[in-house]
Formats: C-alpha cells, structure tokens, sequence
C-alpha cells in the first residue's frame, strides 16, 4: 500500500493547523516537514516546534526531512516521539552510524536521502541500518519543481537493489510528483510518495488522493 505523504512546505503558513486537518481529511498517510537551514540550501523551513504544534491537529505520522548542513547538532532539538520517521542528507553526515542511532533513541525511524546527483548505490554501506531510502528528484531547497527524469530509472534501481537483498526498507521520492508522473513513479517501485505543490495547490484534494490510490490499485 503507497504512502501518500503531504508536504508541508506547500501549505499555507498562516493556516497551518487547519491545512494539517484539510490534508488528514483528505485521507493523506502522513506529513513531511523539511527543515531547512539557508546554508546547505537557500531556503528557511519548518523546525522541530511546528512538530509539537502541529501534532494537537493530526495523529498521523510525522516524517522529518533534514535539508541542513548540520544535522547532529540539530537532532539534539527533537524530543522523542516528536516524529516517527527522520531523513537525513547522506552528504551532510559526518558519522551516519551515529546519528542514526541517536534517531532510534528518539523512537524513530532512520531515513537516508541522496540528491538528485548521487548514485543509488552510494548509500550501499548503509543498506542493513535504515527504514526508508528518500531518493530527491529535485534540487534541495524548493517546492514546485519539475521532477529530474532519472528519478525513475533511481527508484527501479533501488527497488531492484531492495529486493535482491530482501531488505524491508521503504523508498521513499520527493520533488515534482504530479498527477502525471505520480504512476510512474509508483509502478517503479516507490512505496512512498512525497507531494506538496500538488497537494496543497488543489481544491479537491480527497479527491487528488482517491485518484492517486486508484492509480496505483492498476499499477
Ligand atoms: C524540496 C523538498 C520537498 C518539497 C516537494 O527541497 O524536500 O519536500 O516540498 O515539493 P513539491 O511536491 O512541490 O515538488
Ligand atoms: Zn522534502
């Protein structure tokens, strides 16, 4: 079954609790927060306190994505439970094994992310450690890209690599998915859709998602 997760960096900021409610509503799986920190890209985003806010609006699940350059300082700011799933950029870790253990101490899952540059295979030495493989098919730091179109031969090379393994470990893709690409994306393997623009944008967003979940019922 395909997780259907909502961007928050499309959402409207001055109505945030009431845009978890909308996309929970519609029957989303759970929430993506990126936290950015204007180094390692240009942007400011959202920060372990919109976790704490926003969880009084939803009880889905809160998935982290670390778009920072210093993310074992930062990990220090969750406190546990706050998300049940935290991404981290593989090339921003100076000691993976360590961080990832101070994600399961948080009683959360371990994402590892690669850009859009990176080969899948880099995160090879890491495969056995991790819950879900976030591949980006975007650069860091904006919504409302186009997705690369490598992005799908990198989820079936995943998948593939996956499989052979017989690792139970989710990929999870984030940036540009449409309504058009969107079963593509799925029927190359990922189990895990990330979406904001196109989420947040629409004025039928149940209806979005009952499409997307019918596409992939075929695929
Ligand atoms: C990009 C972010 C994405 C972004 C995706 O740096 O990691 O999560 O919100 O937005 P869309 O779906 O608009 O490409
Ligand atoms: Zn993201």
């Amino acid at each position: 079954m395909i997780d259907i997760s909502a961007s928050l960096l499309a959402a409207d900021y001055a109505r945030m609790g009431e845009e978890v409610v909308r996309a929970t509503k519609a029957s989303v799986d759970s929430f993506h927060f990126d936290m950015m920190d204007g180094h390692y890209v240009r942007n400011l985003a959202l920060t372990p306190d919109h976790l704490r806010a926003l969880r009084k609006y939803t009880s889905l699940p809160f998935r982290v994505h670390l778009e920072l350059s210093n993310p074992d300082d930062v990990i220090e700011m969750f406190e546990a439970g706050d998300a049940q799933t935290i991404n981290v950029m593989l090339d921003t870790l100076k000691e993976p094994r360590s961080i990832f253990t101070r994600i399961r101490t948080l009683g959360a899952k371990v994402g590892l992310t690669l850009t859009k540059e990176q080969p899948v295979d880099l995160v090879v030495p890491y495969i056995d450690e991790i819950d879900e493989l976030l591949i980006l098919g975007v650069h860091p730091g904006f919504g409302g890209q186009v997705m690369h179109p490598k992005t799908l031969e990198r989820i079936s090379f995943a998948s593939r690599m996956i499989q052979d393994k017989k690792l139970n470990i989710s990929i999870a893709v984030d940036g540009g998915i449409n309504l058009t690409n969107v079963g593509r994306v799925i029927s190359q393997g990922c189990t895990c859709v990330i979406m904001g623009s196109t989420l947040f944008k629409s004025a039928d967003m149940a209806g979005l998602v009952q499409n997307i979940r019918r596409m992939n019922s075929f695929s």
